[in-house]
């Protein structure tokens, strides 16, 4: 495996190889394919909601305890309102047996019990099914698991001699077992097993544990091997494909924003983890928080942004703390994030049950547009997300993220409102209205999200800007050759920066082409290609040019405008201070458009760019 390592600079180009030529022809990665990228297998049109064990019981969960959150699940009415996934997490399996079949913890779970010793989930699975939910399981696409490298002192870590339980050499016949003979409908997939096993690992060292040359490096992406774990990734696809053939399945990746994921993971997988592990602490919901809300065109329906699972119900998201478990439930609602509940739900109190089942919000989240919020401002402490809904309306959430109470304003421009007609919000967590016109203030409780949905008179009457659309925007190449650390997140570890942005720079500065500010618009860096589903549109108009924040002065961009692969559009060769050059488009009857950012060279991050004002017209 060392010897063929593919470093991350070559993300893009892959190799054909035509059979007996010995030499290899890059592909054009900016070359039009005609057809949209992203994950659409799956059970993902929305995002996923239910219960996950982790949050509540880490490896110390069992049957009884799963099964008792599963009925409040359906007995509270939870279920009815779209959570129907129960997820085990770590701590389920016993261990692998000689011959490899994965066996079931049965002291934990009994009726995986059989009378060969072989166990099956097939009972648990039955039960849930009975009850109208689904199941689902976790693993590890290394050998060993993360709670194996980190957490030594849990209970139900895989006993005996072969304790290799991930799915790594056993991709297939896992991915048999779990959906063909045990009937899960859902798997998550940590990497633990991809990035703790090395040579030097004090767990391999032990004789415990077989080495397993790291490919993933949660701490600096250019270390980690991205095209050998997205192939893993692959391969669990296509047994997917071949044993949940019906399509019933959900994949979710679980690799924290490592190896650059957030390029590739929204065409492999149904949701991708975007960050570490959240905790019951406002600091690390802020964190985790950040490191999904930049990336709005990177999230989809079939393929959504995972900040992880919800904490309410412990620590600061308890039911002494309903501000903040509010302000929790609210934004993750925002982020088109999976609403998986991590709590005991024998115990969880009724005011922390209206939280989970509040149907505005839940309606915000599963609302079938699939936009996610974008960023619209942010002034100190006070940070302010708009969602465009399918029928038009937005929903818009101000968050005070500090400790102190602060004062806040909504303008109408923030909805892409008109600033002199009335503007009505709903509260969605009172069900009060509210009106405006231009502006309006509201006093925010420290850590307090307030959230509503807004009806206005929209400023663009006769379309929508791609900004306000990102559900069917998809960066299927974001020009990113070298990942970096996102500097504005604390700590600053994960690859959220230089990626597509809506209304912003890919540095999250405002969009400006020579003289020219654009409120509006998507920013990318050079080499780059946008897929983007027309939904009935006539035309596309937009703006281009080299943002003036490019470093780069010298080098020129070429933006051309593809429908369903044709040419439709292309600019004249622009640099750094050339005013933007307006590009319009007949769209009737073009299913998908892709709009394309070409210059020579590789360095891309000297040269964002911006596609000003880009706006689907009736
Ligand atoms: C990782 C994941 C968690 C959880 C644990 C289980 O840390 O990120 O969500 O699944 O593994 O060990």
């Amino acid at each position: 495996m060392r010897k063929h390592k593919i470093r991350s600079g070559m993300i893009g180009l892959a190799l054909i190889l035509a059979p007996g030529i010995a030499q290899a022809q890059p592909a054009d990665p900016l070359a039009p394919t005609g057809r949209w990228t992203a994950n659409t297998d799956g059970q993902a049109a929305t995002p996923p909601m239910g219960w996950n064990s982790w949050n509540a019981f880490f490896t110390d969960m069992d049957e009884e305890k799963v099964l008792a959150s599963a009925q409040k699940i359906v007995s509270s009415g939870l279920a009815a309102k779209g959570y129907r996934y129960i997820n085990l997490d770590e701590g389920w399996w016993e261990k692998r047996r000689e011959d490899g079949r994965m066996l079931v913890r049965t002291e934990k779970f009994p009726s995986a019990r059989t009378d060969d010793g072989s166990t099956s989930f097939r009972p648990f699975t039955d039960r849930l099914h009975a009850m109208g939910l689904k199941a689902g399981l976790y693993s590890d696409l290394g050998r060993n698991t993360c709670a194996q490298a980190y957490m030594p002192d849990e209970p139900n870590l895989p006993r005996g001699n072969v304790r290799e339980v991930g799915l790594y050499g056993h991709i297939d016949r896992d991915i048999g077992l779990y959906f063909g003979e045990w009937g899960f409908d859902y798997i998550k997939i940590d990497g633990c097993g991809l990035r703790a096993y090395g040579p030097d690992s004090a767990l391999v060292k032990s004789g415990r544990y077989r080495e397993l040359d790291p490919i993933l490096d949660l701490r600096d992406v250019n270390k980690s091997d991205i095209p050998a774990v997205r192939d893993l990734f692959e391969q669990v696809k296509v047994a997917l494909a071949r044993h949940a053939s019906d399509g019933d399945y959900l994949l979710s990746l679980c690799i924290w924003g490592s190896a650059n994921v957030r390029s590739w993971g929204k065409d492999v997988g149904n949701i991708s983890r975007t960050s570490d592990d959240i905790a019951p602490r406002w600091d690390a919901l802020l964190t985790n928080f950040d490191t999904a809300a930049t990336r709005a065109l990177y999230a989809h329906p079939g393929s959504w942004n995972d900040p992880d699972m919800l904490f309410i119900g412990k620590g600061d998201f308890d039911e002494n703390h309903l501000v903040e478990a509010q302000s929790h439930f609210a934004l993750w609602a925002m982020l088109n994030a999976p609403l998986l509940i991590g709590t005991d739900l024998r115990k969880t109190p009724p005011l922390l049950m209206d939280v989970f089942g509040n149907d505005r919000l839940i309606a915000i989240n599963q609302d079938k547009g699939g936009h996610q919020a974008v960023v619209a401002d942010r002034q100190g402490d006070i940070q302010t997300l708009v969602k465009t809904l399918a029928n038009g309306d937005k929903a818009v959430a101000i968050l005070n993220r500090g400790s102190t109470p602060q004062d806040a304003t909504l303008n109408a421009a923030q909805l892409k409102f008109r600033n002199d007609a009335p503007v009505r919000l709903v509260d969605l967590w009172k069900g009060t209205a509210v009106d405006f016109t231009g502006e309006r203030s509201f006093r925010l409780a420290p850590h307090q999200t307030l959230v509503f949905r807004a009806k206005g008179a929209r400023s663009l009457t006769d379309g929508m800007y791609l900004s306000e659309l990102p559900g069917v925007v998809n960066p299927a190449v974001d020009g990113v050759v070298r990942p970096k650390p996102d500097p504005t997140i604390d700590p600053p570890i994960y690859a959220g920066w230089d990626g597509a942005q809506a209304d912003r720079t890919p540095y999250g500065r405002g969009l400006q082409v020579a003289g020219r500010h654009f409120v509006n618009g998507i920013g990318i860096l050079s080499n780059s290609r946008l897929e983007v589903k027309n939904q009935h549109y006539r035309r596309l108009t937009v703006s281009v040019g080299v943002d003036n924040s490019a470093t780069d002065a010298k080098r020129p961009v070429t933006f051309v405008i593809y429908g369903d692969g044709r040419p439709l559009a292309r600019s004249a060769a622009l640099r750094r201070g050339d005013a933007a050059q307006d590009l319009a488009v007949n769209t009737s009857g073009v299913k998908l458009l892709e709009l394309v950012a070409r210059s020579e060279g590789t360095d891309n991050e000297a040269l964002p760019v911006t596609w000003g004002d880009a706006a689907f017209r009736r």
